[in-house]
């Protein structure tokens, strides 16, 4: 028989059990493992450091970041098929290496000169054509969550690099996308794919000649230590789209997953709002540092420059298709 005593007891029971779920779920919070390839202070780690911070703040620790930089946990390649795997959950990396993933589209952002600047670049990255670009991914079972920038590339290697027939038979190391393969082709180098976290070795032990980066990159990977020579060009961009594996992000219950969107606009608008200033002062440390001599492009040489370049357009037409390319190079200027 269940006398009073025993019903209170049971009562409690439930209640402690009720209690034990409660802290078990609150032991037991979602993680977010976010992988990428570049330092902690540099535009992207800092945003993905800010990304973090908010979002286990909004969600009251019911989300947990764990950041891996440095290729820590996966290089360029294997960290796109550990997201689709489910393996890492968030990446952001380059627009240049979203090829492997099925979605050559996003190499447009490699094609030399489509962007004069930032303002440039945020009105495609910041309006509907970039949209269009995100919206690409979700038949491969990913979702595009924001655009970070990083900045504007220079050319470095071990000889001065003032027109493109300085270029010629130099190795140059590139990211995995086919416009950049053309890019270096058409300036008479040799292009040679190499996973980021690699590049500094190849410099120094001479696997290649020079890169392209730009000077936040350089700098943090202390590339300027095994490259005497950069020219200024901005010839081309750097930036990101920040992912997430699809089936993970709509399986979040939704009210974290609207504190998780509040987070990552809120660290989007930190990250590019100081990537620019970020590749100002590191190049301007890199250029006190001495190891490296910087060169800026005369008007001539700088036309040259755009002569030998400008063919890539066309050529890379196949493989992003005359649509996108005319579509974001018009946002980019405007139209
Ligand atoms: C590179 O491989 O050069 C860059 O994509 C690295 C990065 O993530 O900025």
């Amino acid at each position: 028989m269940l006398t009073r005593r025993r019903l209170a007891g049971l009562a409690g029971a439930t209640a402690l059990a009720f209690t034990l779920t409660g802290a078990a779920f609150a032991q037991d919070p979602i993680v977010i493992k976010f992988s990428h390839v570049v330092a902690p202070d540099t535009p992207k780690g800092k945003g993905a450091t800010k990304f973090k911070e908010l979002a286990e703040a909004y969600t009251d620790g019911a989300v947990t970041v764990e950041i891996y930089p440095n290729s820590q946990l996966y290089k360029d390649k294997e960290e796109l098929e550990a997201l689709q795997l489910g393996a890492v959950q968030m990446l952001a990396p380059s627009l240049a290496k979203f090829g492997p993933l099925g979605v050559p589209e996003f190499e447009v952002f490699d094609l030399p000169y489509i962007f004069d600047g930032y303002e440039s670049l945020h009105r495609v990255t910041n309006g509907p054509a970039g949209e269009s670009l995100l919206a690409k991914l979700e038949d491969k079972g990913i979702k595009g969550l924001a655009y970070w920038d990083n900045g504007f590339k220079v050319m470095s290697a071990n000889s001065p690099m003032h027109t493109p027939d300085d270029f010629l038979g130099l190795k140059m190391r590139i990211q995995s996308s086919k416009v950049l393969e053309a890019q270096m082709r058409a300036l008479g180098a040799m292009p040679q794919v190499m996973a980021f976290s690699e590049v500094y070795q190849g410099l120094q032990t001479g696997v290649v000649d020079g890169t392209e980066n730009p000077p936040s990159n350089m700098y943090t990977q202390k590339m300027n230590e095994v490259q005497k020579h950069a020219t200024l060009s901005s010839h081309g961009y750097i930036g990101y789209a920040v992912i997430v594996n699809k089936g993970f992000w709509e399986g979040l219950p939704e009210e974290t997953r609207t504190q998780l969107e509040r987070a990552m606009d809120e660290a989007t608008e930190y990250s590019n709002g100081i990537a620019k200033e970020e590749n100002e002062t590191q190049l301007q440390a890199m250029i006190d540092s001495g190891t490296t001599e910087f060169y800026e492009l005369s008007p001539e040489e700088r036309q040259e420059w755009i002569d030998a370049l400008m063919p890539v357009w066309e050529e890379s037409a196949g493989r992003i298709g005359q649509e996108t390319i005319d579509l974001i190079s018009a946002a980019a200027r405007g139209e």
